[in-house]
């Protein structure tokens, strides 16, 4: 089956009792045992069946197939948040009194979440440019348990070359994560190109339509029990209702996200020719210093740009201020564009210095482009720029 085929078919089959062709939701806490040795069996694992929603919910565990075969891995786990995936995934795999290395740019969450929760449990973070293998592999040392990074990453659309990287993992006898948020499985596949395990916030272009938080982590096989385990202890769980409605946003992925990029890039190509546009990053560029590794291991750019305005942060500001289509509000890969100020908003978790080191200037604008008419986004953000230009 092809990609386009699997969001609609894959891992979802008319359900067995009635037929209902869309899976039933199973918004319930618990499950009733036959009998007291019955619930014991299932406790003790001598025989499969659902016991608590925690531990196991038909909705969420027909998600968690669903992601496993779309990402390309053995097992899943669905999360409350992409946060959730994130702090769990590292759990399974890093211990206390071991490190993990990260690139220096990634969500301003994720780089929170590493520099002050991961230390509460004795992980630290080394933070890095991966796409310099030198520096990366320098940062190895015998305490080293993973390697993480987003591509493209939040919010400079920086690209890492997957493949290098889990070839410098896999030297070290590592493992490699990916945060594969911004590009969806239907525009990389991380497992297919050597990582050992991918996340989602799935409240982006999985779910699809801005009315859920969730995260997802599919790993291989020699992570499958210890993720179960962090799942179920930690209890960071979806809400089976949660999971029902990403279940039906994902059957329209591919829909969304040629729309997303077809849109995006023709907002790229608008800006990057406007005179008082300074400089955008969008993957899909030739301009893009990511442009070929982008072509090799992207099907298409995706649906966020960044960029900076002529004028820094006061014209950036103005600008934000003057849109009437676009949505000023944080997340992305909601149907409505979205526009944010990562530096004061998304990235709060970087100082003023460090936005600097990993290139988010102040002036740095996110756009997460919707599937509206294309026209209609166009001439929003020219009204916009023709008020910072009055
Ligand atoms: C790339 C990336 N990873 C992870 C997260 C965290 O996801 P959530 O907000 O669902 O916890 C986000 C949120 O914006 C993100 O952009």
């Amino acid at each position: 089956m092809k990609i386009e085929t699997k969001v609609v078919h894959g891992g979802q089959h008319p359900d067995p009792v009635t037929g209902s062709l869309i899976p039933p939701l199973y918004q319930t806490s618990t499950f009733a045992f036959k009998d007291a040795d019955h619930g014991a069996r299932l406790f003790k694992g001598e025989e499969k069946g659902y016991i608590y929603t925690r531990f196991g919910n038909p909705t969420v565990n027909l998600l968690a197939e669903k992601m496993a075969h779309l990402e390309g891995g053995d097992y899943a786990e669905i999360f409350a948040s992409g946060c959730g995936a994130l702090f769990c995934t590292m759990l399974s795999i890093a211990k206390s009194g071991s490190n993990i290395i990260s690139d220096k740019i990634i969500y301003g969450g994720s780089y929170g979440q590493f520099k002050q929760e991961l230390p509460i449990v004795g992980i630290d973070t080394k933070f890095v440019d991966t796409t310099n293998p030198k520096e990366l592999e320098a940062a190895i040392d015998k305490n080293t348990k993973l390697i993480f990074i987003e591509t493209p990453a939040n919010p400079t659309l920086k690209i890492v070359d997957i493949k290098k990287c889990a070839e410098i993992a896999h030297k070290h006898k590592i493992p490699l994560v990916v945060d594969n948020t911004f590009a969806s499985p239907y525009l990389q596949r991380p497992i297919e190109l050597g990582a050992d395990a991918v996340i989602h916030s799935a409240t982006k272009y999985l779910g699809g339509h801005g009315d859920l938080i969730a995260g997802v982590s599919v790993v291989k096989k020699e992570f499958a029990e210890s993720l179960r385990k962090r799942s179920r202890n930690i209890g960071a769980n979806i809400s089976p209702f949660n999971a029902w409605l990403i279940l039906r946003g994902l059957k329209t992925l591919a829909v969304r996200m040629d729309r997303h990029c077809e849109n995006a890039l023709k907002v790229a190509e608008f800006l990057e020719s406007h005179p008082m546009i300074e400089k955008v990053y969008y993957p899909f560029l030739k301009s893009h210093t990511g442009y070929e590794i982008a072509r090799k291991q992207m099907n298409n750019g995706g649906g966020v740009i960044g960029f900076e305005v002529k004028g820094g942060r006061e014209a950036g500001k103005m600008l934000m201020n003057s849109v009437k289509l676009c949505i000023l509000a944080v997340s992305l890969g909601d149907p409505d564009t979205l526009i944010q100020h990562p530096a004061s908003m998304t990235h709060s978790a970087y100082s003023e210095e460090e936005c600097i080191k990993v290139g988010l200037t102040p002036g740095f604008v996110r756009l997460s482009v919707g599937i509206e008419n294309i026209e209609d986004i166009i001439d929003d953000l020219k009204q916009a720029m023709n008020k910072i230009k009055a």
